[in-house]
């Protein structure tokens, strides 16, 4: 059966996007997709939305065009989980279909009131961004109840057509919704709102404004207690780079401090990025039932080429991650349940490097690294993954600049980038080294490396579109010793 789409003449639904779903599926071929992550099942992913445990389960929704592997009118998929690791695919939850959303469902969250789940979105209509709810009684099929913050009920002095990504949460008796918007001056903007009924808002304050956003506003910002302390997130676009820091053209970041809902002030202690890698943007949190906040976050990143788009598809999310903090700063692990997963054990120990070093089983792209490193008196030292012939990516320590560096520019696929960005293809990030050591996990899954430093003290994601599965460990400059390697398959 052909099923007439939008780009046929048909219009938007989530029906329509449910049926051409079904029909595709086989268009949509092998090539680079993930076998543990969640991606779209065809077409096109960005940001996660509405992250949230309710109904038994972990429900994760997406920014979602079906319809192609390219940005475009969004709607939001939805999976669900009950471990992290398999996603199961629900129906379409929102299409832009509505007389105030037919330009988009942009992104946004979701909270349970009164036994109902209700996602509270961004809908777009000529060049207006309001913020409109959807209701659920059985957390799969959604009545969208229209709009509850037009763009009337802006500041003085904020741009209309940039004012998204609704994120809200309870505290005492009231909804509050973070915002991110600009002023007309473009500085980038969180604002705060509250509702006793998620229906009526009303304009609290302006949380952050500062100019530092070069290129427009705060995407998807999240809030969350952990510890003792508040933790607000959000995604700046244009963030000025400062040293290794903020080298993507979009950003991720997170503040430590105290918010204050009454007044709506955050007062700010200590800010950081969130991922020193490639491909990291818009991250969500969820409270799980078991006290974790576990974080999920787009693995991509705006403004380059998306070479998985030949396939089919583009965008995909990464390893859902356990935050706690530690000294005031944000540690990161994946789930524990990724471990569940887990086949085939390698494990070494005591093994010299030297210009490079091959060990037996160890090879693979979808799969789990755990290994400590003496670092010895190299310069350098290492490791290469996606290795063939002269293709590779390579995460490695360097002594001089005393920092781990994530280099792809081997990997043997080109990616285009914006011309602000200064490239797409190294990045960095400081590590405290004590005792001459450094722990690395790593989760490679076809095209996507997650790499975990000392623990989850900082972390850094990118794609590797590479042809190559070996593995080698290597030293320059000097010779260092690996101490202990696990190595598992993860087949899921
Ligand atoms: C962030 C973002 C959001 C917006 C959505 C649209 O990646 O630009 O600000 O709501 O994507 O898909």
């Amino acid at each position: 059966m052909k099923t007439k789409t939008p780009a046929s003449g048909g219009s938007y639904g989530t029906k329509i996007a449910d049926l051409y779903i079904v029909h595709n599926l086989v268009a949509v071929n092998g090539g680079s997709r993930h076998t543990y992550h969640a991606m779209p099942p065809v077409g096109w992913m960005n940001d996660p939305n509405g992250f949230i445990e309710a109904f038994g389960k972990y429900h994760l929704f997406y920014q979602f065009y079906p319809y192609g592997p390219s940005w475009d009118s969004m709607h939001w998929g939805h999976f669900t989980t009950q471990d992290f690791v398999k996603w199961k695919l629900e129906p379409t939850a929102l299409a832009p279909d509505g007389p105030y959303d037919s330009d988009g469902c942009f992104s946004g969250s979701s909270v349970i009131k009164d036994g109902k789940l209700f996602l509270v979105y961004t809908s777009v209509m000529a060049e207006r961004q309001t913020q409109s709810i959807a209701v659920s009684e059985d957390g799969v099929h959604f009545e969208k109840l229209g709009v509850v913050i037009s763009s009337d009920q802006l500041p003085k002095g904020c741009a209309k057509t940039d004012f998204r990504d609704p994120k809200v949460f309870k505290r005492g008796e009231w909804y509050y919704l973070l915002a991110g918007s600009m002023s007309e001056e473009g500085e980038g903007m969180i604002l705060l709102y509250r509702s006793a009924d998620l229906l009526k808002w009303e304009f609290v304050n302006i949380v952050r404004r500062d100019d530092r956003t070069t290129r427009g506003i705060y995407e998807c910002p999240d809030l969350f207690v952990l510890g003792d302390a508040d933790v607000m997130f959000a995604s700046p676009q244009g963030y000025r780079t400062e040293d290794w820091r903020y080298e993507n053209v979009q950003s991720s970041i997170y503040m430590v401090g105290k918010f204050n809902a009454e007044e709506g002030t955050f007062e700010k202690v200590y800010e950081d990025e969130i991922d020193g890698g490639f491909d990291f943007y818009a991250p969500q949190t969820l409270k799980a039932g078991d006290g974790r906040t576990i974080m999920i976050a787009w693995m991509q990143m705006w403004q380059r080429s998306f070479p998985t788009a030949k396939h089919g598809w583009a965008g995909s999310m990464t390893l859902p991650r356990e935050l706690t903090m530690r000294d005031g700063k944000l540690y990161q692990s994946p789930v524990h349940e990724i471990e569940r997963y887990r086949w085939n054990p390698v494990r070494f120990s005591n093994v010299k490097i030297g210009n490079r070093n091959e060990l037996t089983k160890v090879y693979g792209t979808k799969i789990e690294l755990l290994f400590t490193l003496d670092l010895g008196d190299a310069e350098r030292v290492g490791i290469k993954l996606f290795q063939r012939g002269d293709h590779d990516a390579r995460i490695y320590y360097d002594r001089g600049k005393n920092r781990v560096i994530f280099d792809r520019s081997r990997m043997g696929t080109d990616i285009s980038f914006d011309p602000e960005e200064k490239d797409a293809s190294i990045r960095s990030v400081a590590v405290d080294i004590k005792e001459n050591k450094l722990t690395m996990r790593i989760f490679l899954d076809v095209s996507s490396c997650e790499v975990f430093l000392n623990d989850g003290e900082r972390t850094m994601t990118g794609n590797v579109y590479s042809d190559g599965d070996g593995i080698s460990f290597f030293a320059e400059g000097g010779s260092a010793r690996l101490i202990s390697l696990e190595k598992y398959d993860i087949v899921v």
